[in-house]
């Protein structure tokens, strides 16, 4: 037996390719995972490249790993991801300890490629982009738990001229929809009742059914609600573009659609978003917000920021802070904007400095951090309903669960209701938080 030891960094893609490694490997019989990186044989990092720091981290990590390899020359080191697929090569280069190279959609060529240098004691780099063909090696999805990601379509063609997704994850390209069913009724026989759809612009979905008729990522939506065992749907991200009415039609009639929306903003200037390639204005934003509020009244909805983006003022981040109190969005994550090699926006001039950007940000974050809690402080005294996960990490005599908004409640109950949807009377609140009280239904 040889124990493979995987670290993830970045997204949810990276953790969703990550778990199809762990799965590819253990369908090999001969490898187990193991948690502590001093047991393993085979080494393997799951980079991120989204901005400069998760990229530096890289190296950082592999130098720690270069030391076990120096005990035992016999270790196989993997280096895979979005680092892997930018850097290529590069990274023999800098580390010529690293035995493999693996991309992003590469993943299921892990188990062949560790044998490889196994026998041959040579190294191995594929980072190109065989068309979903990692899918077709893994419609038997691992469960533990009660909530699953399921990835429906991979890639993004958008280039926001700030964004490294394009480069490192390839084009969009959907899953067949019969695939993706396949895989959640599979998931739901298993005891999964949420699913988190999964893609860098799940509303770009596209994709020809069976029967010959296009489904989109409305009908797809529809057609997941309709499985029996799922309870709740989530998807994760969508963008402003492409949000179309026949999506925002699903929240008037699909109740297992949860009332909670994470949709990138990124900048509330039309001078900026126009400088980011985003290709929407604020008043497109304003109008989807308007038209999915009409859908679904209780709606929640969180967003991305990105501040100090080259040339944006004073003026320009003041309008920001004014959109966030005017959508009053709910919790949501917020970045100082980080050049990217290759990019266009590495190009463009960039006059503000990073102090002046941390404060930027600093007062972002307290913005939003505000509105979040006036969120959740909305919550004290409503009943919600919770999909059980497990028992609390903190307090081993309590339950915890999410929210359809995504707060974590923890409450006093039987273990035996794990993996069912209670119903807790909201006690107390914390900022992303909350304490409840069970109801008997
Ligand atoms: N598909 C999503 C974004 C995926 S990247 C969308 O359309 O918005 C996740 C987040 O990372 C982005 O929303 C953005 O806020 C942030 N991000 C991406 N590139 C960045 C960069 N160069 N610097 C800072 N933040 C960045
Ligand atoms: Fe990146 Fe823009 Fe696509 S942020 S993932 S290029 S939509």
């Amino acid at each position: 037996m040889k124990y493979v030891y995987i670290k993830t960094w970045g997204c949810q893609m990276n953790e969703y390719d990550s778990s199809m490694i762990a799965m590819f490997l253990k369908k090999e019989k001969k490898y187990s995972i193991t948690e502590k990186a001093e047991n393993a044989d085979i080494l393997i990092l799951n980079t991120c490249s989204i901005r400069e720091k998760a990229q530096e981290k890289v190296f950082h990590q592999l130098g720690r790993w270069k030391k076990l390899k120096n005990k035992n020359s016999d270790i196989i080191i993997s280096v895979g991801g979005c680092v892997a697929t930018q850097e290529g090569k590069e990274i023999f280069k800098r580390a010529n300890y690293v035995d493999i190279i693996f991309g992003t959609q590469t993943v299921h060529k892990l188990p062949y490629m560790i044998e490889e240098v196994q026998k041959k004691r040579k190294s191995m780099i594929d980072i190109s982009f065989p068309n979903l063909e990692k899918f077709n090696h893994s419609l038997q999805p691992k469960v533990s738990g009660h909530t699953a990601f399921v990835s429906i379509m991979e890639g993004c063609n958008k280039y926001c001229s700030f964004c490294v997704v394009p480069y490192t994850r390839g084009h969009e390209i959907s899953r067949p929809s019969d695939d993706i069913l396949l895989e959640i009724s599979i998931l739901a026989e298993k005891g999964i009742r949420e699913v988190n759809l999964l893609g860098q612009n799940v509303n770009a979905y596209e994709t020809r059914a069976f029967n010959g008729k296009t489904c989109y990522f409305s009908d797809l939506l529809r057609l997941v609600s309709e499985i029996d065992g799922i309870d709740r749907i989530r998807f994760t991200t969508s963008n402003p573009l492409e949000f179309t009415d026949d999506i925002i039609d699903v929240y008037r009639d699909t109740k297992k659609l949860v009332s909670f929306l994470h949709l990138p903003v990124q900048s509330g200037s039309n001078r900026i978003l126009r400088l980011m390639k985003r290709s929407y204005t604020i008043q497109d934003y304003e109008n989807i917000v308007k038209k999915i509020k009409l859908a679904r009244p209780n709606i929640q909805i969180s967003s991305d920021f990105i501040v100090g983006f080259p040339g944006e003022s004073e003026k320009n981040f003041l309008e920001t802070i004014n959109f966030i109190k005017k959508i009053n969005f709910d919790m949501s994550f917020s970045f100082i904007y980080s050049s990217r090699p290759g990019t266009p926006a590495a190009e463009m001039k960039d006059n503000t400095s990073l102090s002046e950007k941390k404060k930027r940000l600093y007062i972002l974050q307290n913005c939003i951090n505000k509105q979040t809690m006036s969120w959740s402080r909305k919550m004290l005294g409503t009943i919600q309903s919770v999909l059980v996960e497990g028992v609390s990490k903190k307090n081993i005599m309590e339950l915890y669960g999410r929210t359809e908004n995504n707060r974590i409640v923890t409450f006093q109950g039987s273990p035996k209701i794990i993996g069912k949807f209670v119903n807790l009377e909201i006690n107390k609140v914390h900022t992303h938080s909350l304490k409840g009280k069970l109801l008997l239904k």
